[in-house]
């Protein structure tokens, strides 16, 4: 099978490739090149829609793997057109040419398609109301492939962390590895979800292809790891883990604090927690444990400090 995955010098894409490259001929593009880049390593700044299609018209992938997104939330609000580009033109491109060519293609959305204002976990049902550029420009996305009539599975998630790139795991070791007192926000609720965990739910729906048959797996579906919290306490729990790993030597001074101490340009859902009893019953997908990612990934932490 020819593949085609995108974003993968991202945290899903380094966590895809190994799987991918297991089921076929995979060609990974990316915008940077990591420096010991495997074969089939394509640069390409994937908002230039003539080179991407080029380059679709010159693999003929039969399975396409979306895992580029402009994930700078903030930054989302001043540079609209960008975060436009990448989260909603590029799937729209990517379905278009699925849909032409007969491919399937599986893609990615956010948790910041709902507004916070729920009162139970969101269903796939439910309707999006984002309140950031970032979650209206997935949002868009999402609306692309359904509207494209291609076969593809967009799976919503949230919170992706791992033991690369830029996520709040390796943002908090760094903060308490300078010793300061930290305040951390306890009124946004979410379920943080493992990179490798997406990925290995990503490979399960391409099996599910054959188990459950295509049309089941068409639509958007959530998955996330199997636990809810603030950031406040999953900030306690990276602590204690990293203490037990001795990755620290104490957990740090931390305070939980409301998220008006905490303006930031982009207004994030004070609940976004995500229902996944459509991927565990249609597709027969279960929710990986939170609590053995975390370990998993503090555990790759230290391996490599
Ligand atoms: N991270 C989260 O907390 C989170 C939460 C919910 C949903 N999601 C979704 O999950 C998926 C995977 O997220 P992730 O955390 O793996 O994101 P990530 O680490 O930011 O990876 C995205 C990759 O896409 C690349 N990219 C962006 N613009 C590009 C362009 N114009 N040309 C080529 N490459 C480009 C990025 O390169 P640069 O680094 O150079 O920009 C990066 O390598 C995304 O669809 C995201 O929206 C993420």
């Amino acid at each position: 099978m020819n593949i085609l995955l995108t974003g993968a010098a991202g945290q899903l894409g380094t966590e895809l490739r190994p799987l991918l490259s297991a089921r076929g001929n995979v060609t990974a593009t990316d915008r940077s090149q990591p420096d010991s880049a495997p074969k089939g390593w394509f640069k390409l700044d994937i908002s230039d829609s003539g080179k991407l299609e080029n380059l679709l018209s010159r693999l003929q992938p039969e399975l396409i793997v979306n895992a580029a997104a402009y994930t700078a939330v903030d930054l989302a609000e001043t540079e609209t057109e960008a975060a436009f580009s990448v989260n909603a033109e590029l799937p729209a491109q990517l379905a278009a040419w699925a849909k032409r060519n007969d491919a399937r293609l599986i893609h990615y959305s956010t948790d910041y398609v709902f507004d916070g204002t729920a009162t139970r976990p969101y269903l796939e049902t439910d309707l999006p109301n984002p309140r950031s550029v970032y979650g209206t420009s997935k949002l868009a996305g999402e609306r692309a492939l359904e509207d494209a009539g291609c076969k593809y599975t967009t799976l919503r998630t949230s919170w992706v962390y791992s033991s690369h790139g830029k996520n709040f795991v390796l943002s908090m070791l760094n903060l308490a590895r300078k010793g300061l007192s930290l305040k951390i926000v306890d009124d946004q609720h979410g379920c943080p979800t493992s990179a490798r965990n997406l990925a290995l739910a990503s490979n399960a729906v391409i099996d599910a292809w054959q188990t459950a048959g295509p049309a089941k797996c068409n639509g958007v579906f959530h998955y996330c790891d199997d636990r809810s919290l603030s950031w406040f306490d999953f900030a306690r729990m990276i602590f204690n883990f990293a203490v037990v790993a001795g990755l620290l030597d104490h957990v740090p001074d931390i305070t939980p604090v409301p998220s008006i101490e905490f303006p930031q340009p982009a207004e994030r859902p004070k609940w976004s927690v995500l229902d996944t009893g459509r991927i565990t019953s249609v597709l027969n997908i279960p929710s990986a444990s939170f609590e053995h990612a975390l370990q998993t990934v503090i555990d790759e932490i230290r391996a490599t400090a």
